[in-house]
């Protein structure tokens, strides 16, 4: 712990951010590696005769905001954390950082099932840091989940970030390409949730830098249209859903009608393309018959 004063305090931090960068990104690295929270800035900023503990020292927090304003690496991979929904998670450029819009894709499965108290089993296909399943188990103790990614070291954090939260036994991790971990499972899911790779290779190869060089590739490129991987789930859910059985996709800003398409070509139902906070159309659902 590092004890400091309120104003040399603030005066440290308009010289960083004359440097450049974000106020938003400062926060999030304060907030991640030195345990300062927004509120306890607002209220250094309306109390500055006092003093207050950080967890690391501002030598260190600066060498994290040179690098970042530097070299353009993300706050959230320099802190090794990210915050999304109510979750602290871990994440390393082995995973995406979970995005604020997917955070909405479990209010919807939430609602989805709002009068449903069964028990459910469900799968998330390309877990990443395990932001969408973690959320989903510890809403429900009850459900049971497995969530799946091709890459080893993402299931290795996205279970580590679910054990740093409950000793709950309702959600596995198990890695291989899109169904192929759930072959046991023909016929048995209520729900699959996905936020796959959907960038079309133009838009990839324009992305901005701190994404194209530091988030996975794997995690972003859906092939040339962006529908690879997307086509791929849609073709195989019926298989492994239960009769009456939900996909729920997250897909491009412009991608919803196409989506909605593939759904009803492969006999979905009740097919409906939901919007983010932006109004875009970013959510695609369907029931299997
Ligand atoms: C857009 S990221 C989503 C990560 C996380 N679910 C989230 O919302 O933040 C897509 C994920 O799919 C995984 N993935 C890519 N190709 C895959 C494949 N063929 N089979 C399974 N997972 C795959 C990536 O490793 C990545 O973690």
């Amino acid at each position: 712990m590092f004890y400091i004063s309120a104003k040399e305090f603030l005066l440290w931090e308009k010289k960083q951010l004359f440097k450049g960068g974000d106020k938003e990104s400062l926060y999030l690295l304060l907030e991640s590696i030195a345990g300062l929270s927004h509120d306890e800035l607002n209220l250094l900023r309306l109390n500055s005769e006092g003093d207050f503990y950080l967890k690391k020292n501002l030598g260190l927090i600066e060498s994290y905001w040179d690098n970042h304003l530097t070299n353009n690496v993300p706050i959230q991979y320099l802190s090794g954390f990210t915050f999304w929904r109510d979750l602290k998670l871990s994440v390393s450029e082995n995973v995406l950082i979970p995005r604020p819009e997917t955070e909405l894709i479990i209010d919807i499965i939430l609602k989805i099932f709002e009068n449903n108290s069964k028990n459910l089993f469900f799968a998330e296909l390309g877990t990443g840091s395990g932001a969408i399943s973690i959320a989903l188990a510890l809403a429900h103790p009850l459900w049971e989940g497995i969530a799946t990614d091709i890459d080893k070291d993402a299931i290795d954090i996205a279970s580590r970030n679910f054990m740093n939260y409950s000793n709950q036994q309702n959600l596995r991790f198990c890695s291989g390409h899109w169904w192929n971990p759930l072959e046991t499972f023909k016929g048995e899911l209520d729900f699959v949730v996905s936020n796959p790779p959907y960038i079309p290779e133009e838009i990839y190869q324009k992305l901005p830098v701190e994404v194209k060089n530091f988030e996975p590739k794997i995690a972003l490129l859906g092939g040339e249209d962006g529908l690879e991987h997307i086509k791929e789930i849609i073709y195989n859910a019926p298989l492994y859903l239960k009769k009456k059985g939900w996909l729920i996709l997250e897909n491009h800003f412009d991608q919803g009608s196409i989506v909605r398409q593939l759904f009803l070509d492969n006999r979905f139902t009740c097919v409906e393309v939901l919007k983010d906070f932006s109004g875009i159309g970013r959510f695609t659902i369907g029931r299997y018959k």
